[in-house]
């Protein structure tokens, strides 16, 4: 048997959780229903919402006859109301396709609505005793640890090499007791002891053959999200300067920076700017502004003018540069007038 299961089994019975409601019970209805329930939703939340639908709705027959609207009263406060909807279609769907029987293999409890290939492992180990693999959230995370999975989970690659590391550590035989606490003590250890922050390694029966533990690489796995790169934009801001006042032009409503005063905008003369030779006026140094999904390289451009004169069908105003700061200006905008222009008496 793997290091990982045998451990594991023998932690879960001592250290384990051994009382919750659901528990010490194969009735294949409530452990759907509370494999249901706690996508997503702690156990503590989960307990007094599954009594309660337990005592209205004791058995999938009731359920199924239920209007919906009924069901989702219960569920009020649950949230992820589509799993009270799915629930409720599934119920249906055991009582006009299954005759009223709860389907006993994997493959077949996958096909109902609301159920993943994990949840329906869970049903599969929990209800009837099967020797099959679970890979929820937590369990991701405590084998990316034990293993030492370097790759982010969220890619399909690293999911297969999961779900094959699942595979591949179940206990052996097909003892019914086994997988049950086996697959209990994934869930116990993924909330007990390998969590999130701070996981419990002192304590963990793992330690010894834990990658990440050995590796003292805990707080490193799972891998993050990559971080995706950032496009990169380039604009010339034309700040026109005439007897110490600036030229500020009041953005479309639409898009970036909408309805805030600006510099006019130009788009950029790539060539000019390579050759770095600044006719009209002067280059300020560049500035550039992270937005969400890109970066902005501002170009400043300083044109000394004779006259306030304004743009065509644009909203303009020559304002002191002390006076900009009181207007709704974006950041490079403030940061350009305070780097440049403020306590400028010359
Ligand atoms: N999370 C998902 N299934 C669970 C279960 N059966 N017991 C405790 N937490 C769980
Ligand atoms: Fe998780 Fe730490 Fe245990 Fe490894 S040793 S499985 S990181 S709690």
């Amino acid at each position: 048997m793997s290091a990982l299961a045998e451990l594991l089994i023998i932690w879960q019975k001592k250290h384990g959780r051994h009382h919750l409601p659901w528990q010490n019970n194969t009735n294949p209805y409530t452990v759907w229903l509370s494999e249901i329930m706690l996508q997503q939703t702690q156990v503590n939340t989960v307990i007094p919402y599954y009594q309660q639908f337990i005592q209205r709705f004791p058995t999938i027959d009731k359920l199924a006859q239920a209007p919906l609207d009924d069901v989702l009263a219960l569920w009020s406060g649950l949230g992820y109301y589509a799993r009270a909807r799915n629930l409720h279609r599934a119920a249906l769907l055991i009582m006009i396709e299954h005759q009223g029987i709860f389907p006993r293999s994997r493959e077949a409890i996958q096909q109902l609505p609301g159920i993943g290939r994990s949840t329906a492992a869970a049903i599969a180990v929990f209800a009837f005793g099967q020797r099959d693999a679970i890979l929820d959230g937590n369990v991701k995370r405590v084998l990316a640890r034990y293993f030492g999975v370097v790759d982010y989970p969220g890619e399909a690659e690293t999911l297969k090499k999961l779900w094959r590391l699942a595979e591949q550590s179940l206990p052996g035989g097909d003892d019914p007791a086994g997988i049950r606490a086996y697959t209990q003590g994934l869930m116990d250890l993924g909330t007990l002891l390998c969590t999130r922050r701070n996981p419990a390694c002192e304590c963990c029966p793992l330690q010894h053959t834990c990658v990440a533990y050995q590796e003292k690489r805990v707080a490193l796995l799972p891998a993050p999200r990559p971080k995706k790169r950032l496009s990169e934009k380039q604009t010339v801001f034309m700040i026109y300067r005439a007897k110490q006042r600036l030229l500020l032009e009041k953005r479309p409503d639409q898009g970036i920076w909408g309805g805030l005063w600006c510099f006019p905008e130009n788009a950029v003369d790539h060539d000019r700017l390579k050759a770095g030779s600044g006719a009209p006026g002067v280059e300020l140094p560049q500035l550039m502004h992270t937005f969400t999904h890109f970066r902005l390289w501002i170009h400043p451009q300083l044109v000394e003018v004779e006259a306030e004169i304004g743009s065509a069908g644009k909203m303009t105003a020559w304002v002191a540069p002390e006076e900009a700061l009181h207007l709704a200006i974006p950041t490079p905008v403030r940061k350009l007038i305070v780097q440049h222009f403020l306590n400028d008496l010359s």
